[in-house]
C-alpha cells in the first residue's frame, strides 16, 4: 500500500531543483528536430492545487516556488522554469503547481511522445483526467515497466526517475532499473532525483550511480536545511543526470548559487555541482 502523496510536497525546494533541471534538459533536447520519447517512471498527479488541504497542511511550497514566484532576477534556467509555472497560473496568482508531466508536456512537440507511470490509484485517476489521450498512461510499476520501452523508436529518449523512496528498497530497485536501462539504451538521458537525508542509502547513492559508469554524468545538489539532531528530515536534494546534454553544466553553475541564496536557510544553504564528460 502506497502512503506517499506528492500533493503534500508539491512546489517545495526539492521540486524546484528537479523541475529546473528537467526543463533545461528538455529545452536542449528539443533544439533538435528529431522526435524524442519522454518517460516519467513516477509521474504523480500531474498538477496540484496549492489551496487544497494536502498542499496547505505542510505549506512546503512556500519555501520553494512561493519564494521565487515574484522574482524577476533569476538566471536563465530558473527564469525558464518560472515562465513554465506562470503559464499554468494565468491571472498572476500562484494557485497551481504543475508536476513533472505537465511541465514536460509544455515543452514537448508534435513529433515527441510521453509515457507516464503512476501506481497510486488516486494520483493515476488525476493523471488520466489531466492528460486523457495526450499521453500513454500506465497504472504500473515504473521501475519494471521502463525496460520494455527502451530503446525508443527514434533512439532519442529522456527518462525521469523520481521515486518517493518510501521504502529503502527503492534505492536498490533504482540502481537495478538503471543498470538494465543502460544495457538497452546506453545513450539515453536519465534524470534521477534523490532526497538528501542522513541515511546511508541516501549518502551512498551518488557514488553508486557513478559506478554504473555511464559515458557522462552530472551531479547537482541543493541543501536548504540543517541536519536535525534526531537524524530525520530532508536537508535538501540532488539530481543525478546520466548522459547530460551539453550546456547543462554551465546553466546550473549559474542557477545553483542563486537558488541556494533564494531558498536556503541563512548559514545553511549550500550547493554542489560535479560532472564527468566523456
Ligand atoms: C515524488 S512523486 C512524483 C512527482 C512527480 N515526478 C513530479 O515531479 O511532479 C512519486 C510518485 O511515484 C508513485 N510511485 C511510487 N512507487 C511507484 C512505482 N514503483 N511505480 C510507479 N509509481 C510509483 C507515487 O504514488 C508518487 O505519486
Amino acid at each position: 500500500m502506497l502512503a506517499y502523496r506528492h500533493a503534500f510536497h508539491a512546489g517545495n525546494a526539492a521540486d524546484v531543483l528537479k523541475h529546473v533541471v528537467l526543463l533545461d534538459v528538455l529545452a536542449r533536447m528539443t533544439a533538435k528536430d528529431k522526435g524524442l520519447l519522454y518517460i516519467d517512471t513516477h509521474a504523480g498527479a500531474g498538477r496540484y492545487a496549492l489551496g487544497e488541504r494536502m498542499a496547505q497542511r505542510l505549506g512546503e511550497y512556500a519555501g520553494g516556488i512561493g519564494a521565487l514566484w515574484r522574482r524577476t532576477d533569476a538566471p536563465a534556467a530558473v527564469a525558464f522554469y518560472l515562465d513554465a509555472v506562470r503559464a499554468c497560473n494565468p491571472g498572476g496568482a500562484l494557485r497551481v503547481y504543475p508536476g513533472s508531466p505537465r511541465l514536460a508536456a509544455s515543452r514537448l512537440r508534435a513529433q515527441d511522445g510521453m509515457v507516464l507511470f503512476e501506481l497510486h490509484p488516486a494520483d493515476y485517476r488525476a493523471l488520466r483526467a489531466e492528460f486523457g489521450a495526450d499521453a500513454q498512461l500506465r497504472p504500473e510499476d515504473g521501475f519494471t515497466g521502463l525496460k520494455a520501452l527502451l530503446p525508443p523508436p527514434t533512439r532519442r529518449g529522456l527518462v525521469l526517475i523520481d521515486p518517493s523512496y518510501e521504502r529503502d528498497s527503492d534505492y536498490t530497485r533504482l540502481l537495478g532499473c538503471l543498470r538494465d536501462a543502460l544495457t538497452r539504451f546506453a545513450t539515453g538521458v536519465y534524470l534521477v532525483w534523490y532526497p538528501q537525508l542522513q541515511s546511508l542509502e541516501s549518502t551512498q547513492l551518488p557514488r553508486r550511480l557513478k559506478a554504473l559508469a555511464p559515458a557522462g554524468w552530472l551531479h547537482a545538489q541543493l541543501t536548504t536545511a540543517a541536519p536535525r539532531a534526531d537524524g530525520f528530515g530532508l536537508m535538501g536534494s540532488g539530481m543525478f543526470v546520466l548522459n547530460p546534454p551539453y550546456g547543462l553544466h554551465d546553466a546550473l553553475r549559474q542557477a545553483l548559487p542563486w537558488l541556494a541564496e533564494a531558498l536556503g536557510a541563512p548559514g545553511v544553504a549550500r550547493w554542489a555541482l560535479d560532472a564527468h564528460q566523456p
